[in-house]
């Protein structure tokens, strides 16, 4: 969603802008233009399209030249894609690029109209860039101050004024902007990986500090011009991690990097055998006393939690609630200072499970999320927060993350029945060895590829088709289904398979596939009934079950058997098809994987 990065030091910035820039493609974009200073002028390129075409039109116009600018890749929100709505924006004096929404622009253009300004675009950032301009009187950090009091919504911002032709400043309130501190010269940005060729040095900027970056260095301070000095941090992703590494798309590489991901997640969660979740600041003591837990999240990171309400529910006999974000921050839940409210986030930066956090903080929860993005703001709000360690996913549809937030709800499942005493010791120490079995056995299952490959021959030309399982089998089919739509824009449903009889079979006609997931031991006899009713309505069923259960070939079309676990495990190692499957169906069909369309890969705005 929007990318920024920006520029001031040694070199010549365009295409280390456009390199950024092309780093941050993952968040999704429609247009993409650049700022920079030359010969003591603003110049600005945008174009509506992919970064290639921008790069295609300042071939036909000119390239700008100057070692000072900023740039942006837009996700349109206020106003169609065009040239004029891309940013930058301003005019000669000012020029900015901006993430976020600010919700009081209508009124501040107005004010603007009445002291003589003109706009061009539909967008709510040439109003903050006017009432730059406005407040403007020889002192940047004074306008920035300014402005800031009186806008409202989200944003992370890169302004140059060019009075000040070699510094960039930025300030940011609920969108992610970092600061990188390079040799040659220094960076903002929306995410690490657009910096991390030049430099691993870097801080997150606080809501409202205001940073003044020139050649040699950075200044911070607050809106009432305190310095503040910052800590840095080390990114620890190598650079490989944030590129493909030969593989053909970031889906393929990161569905491959799941074992390395969960191991690394989970080891220093363990502790003698046992489950240890206290560096996080969630003690046994602590999660004994809970009344009731919420899982809020979005999209996968929400199936993740389903996952986890099976497992807890199962195993510590503590009833949880799931709920998608959106609706949970609307619909006035119930919850009290007894409760425990879990946010699941890969990016950590998700617009309406932020809001739900804040929610569950006003009505006195406690709040501990499982983030993937370190010092993200879902991470830093929250009280407790675990961290998964899958590095940057930048694939647009979710796998290694949704790996990884699985295997922390296993731990957070095992801890809580041991400290509610549902579980033995034993059994709690035999679950956590169980888990940590997964990432060689998904490694094995890796070799699945071709077969899934071949599934995917089958797939490519349903208009429609069902995910079904029942139990766990029936929360991990709800991702199945959901990566399958996202990135081949097939339509797809996932059914509770004891379900389909009640409505949705009637759409069951010859040739429609329909995925089956029957991993789980107590529920296969009837998942197979389910399967035989669609079989005998025609459908071409494809089925996910465990080697020794696929006795039955007749009943499937096609099959994928998977290494015996513990039930309750199954799931960690399904997903491994499921997601190969739709990578498949995507790749042949011809779509763009990793940036499927109209999506972006951190929803910062509702
Ligand atoms: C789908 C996908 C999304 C995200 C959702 C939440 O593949 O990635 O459904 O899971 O937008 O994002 P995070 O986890 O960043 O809060």
């Amino acid at each position: 969603m929007c990318g920024i990065v920006g520029y001031t030091g040694k070199n010549d910035c365009v295409d280390l802008l456009i390199d950024g820039l092309s780093k941050l493609e993952y968040r999704g974009y429609d247009s993409a233009g650049i700022a920079v200073m030359c010969d003591g002028q603003i110049e600005v390129k945008k174009s509506k399209g992919r970064l290639a075409d921008l790069e295609k039109k300042m071939g036909e116009e000119g390239k700008p030249h100057g070692t000072c600018g900023i740039g942006h890749t837009r996700w349109a929100t206020h106003g169609e894609p065009s040239d004029i709505n891309s940013h930058p924006h301003g005019n000669k004096r000012v020029s900015i690029v901006h993430n976020g929404i600010i919700e009081n622009y209508r009124e501040i253009k107005e004010f603007l109209i009445d002291q003589g300004y003109s706009f061009v675009s539909e967008t709510d950032t040439e109003t903050v860039a006017k009432l730059l301009d406005y407040y403007y009187e020889g002192n940047p950090v004074d306008a920035i101050a300014h402005v800031i009091k009186e806008i409202r919504g989200s944003y992370a911002m890169g302004i140059l004024f060019r009075d000040f032709p070699d510094k960039v400043y930025a300030v940011r309130k609920d969108s992610p902007l970092i600061i990188g501190l390079g040799e040659d010269g220094n960076f903002i940005a929306s995410d690490v990986p657009a910096i991390l060729k030049y430099t691993r040095n870097y801080y997150l900027l606080e809501p409202n500090e205001i940073a003044t970056l020139s050649v040699n260095g950075v200044d911070v301070c607050d809106i009432h011009k305190n310095p503040v000095k910052k800590e840095v941090n080390v990114a620890d992703w190598d650079l490989d991690a944030a590129e493909k590494g030969g593989y053909e798309h970031f889906m393929l590489k990161e569905i491959n990097e799941q074992p390395t991901a969960i191991r690394t997640t989970i080891a220093p969660r363990i502790s003698e055998g046992m489950p240890y979740l206290e560096e996080s600041g969630m003690t046994k003591e602590m999660l004994r006393d809970y009344n009731r837990i919420y899982i809020v999240a979005c999209g996968t990171a929400m199936h993740a939690g389903l996952i986890g309400k099976y497992v807890i529910e199962r195993i510590a006999g503590i009833e949880v609630t799931v709920d998608i974000a959106s609706e949970f921050r609307y619909r006035n839940p119930i919850i009290t200072d007894k409760d425990l409210v879990i946010l699941i986030s890969q990016s950590g930066e998700t617009a309406d499970t932020l809001a739900a956090l804040k929610l569950a903080k006003e009505k006195g929860a406690t709040t501990m999320s499982v983030v993937n993005v370190k010092g993200s703001s879902i991470a830093r709000e929250s009280d407790v927060v675990v961290y998964t360690h899958a590095g940057p996913e930048i694939s647009v549809a979710s796998t290694k993350a949704y790996a990884v937030q699985l295997s922390v709800m296993y731990l957070l499942a095992f801890e809580l029945a041991y400290a509610k005493g549902a579980i033995s010791k034993e059994k709690c120490m035999e679950l956590t060895a169980e888990l940590q079995k997964v990432p060689d056995k998904i490694q094995d299952i890796l070799v699945l590829k071709e077969r899934c490959q071949f599934i995917a021959s089958r797939l490519i030309n349903a208009e429609s088709l069902l995910y079904i399982g029942r139990g766990l089998d029936y929360a991990l089919s709800m991702e199945g289904s959901l990566k399958l739509k996202e990135i081949s824009y097939i339509h797809s449903e996932s059914y509770a398979a004891g379900e389909l009889k009640h409505g949705t079979i009637s759409l069951v006609t010859d040739d429609m596939p329909v995925i089956a997931i029957a991993t789980q031991s107590d529920l296969f006899e009837k998942t197979l009934s389910n399967i035989k009713e669609v079989k005998a309505r025609g459908a071409k069923v494809t089925m996910i079950c465990r080697e020794g259960t696929e006795d039955d070939k007749a009943v499937a079309n096609h099959l994928v058997t998977l290494p015996n676990m513990d039930d309750i495990m199954m799931p960690m190692l399904a997903l491994v098809p499921m997601q190969y499957i739709a990578y498949y169906t995507a790749v042949l069909k011809g779509c763009d994987v990793d940036k499927p369309r109209n999506l972006a890969k951190s929803v910062t705005v509702e």
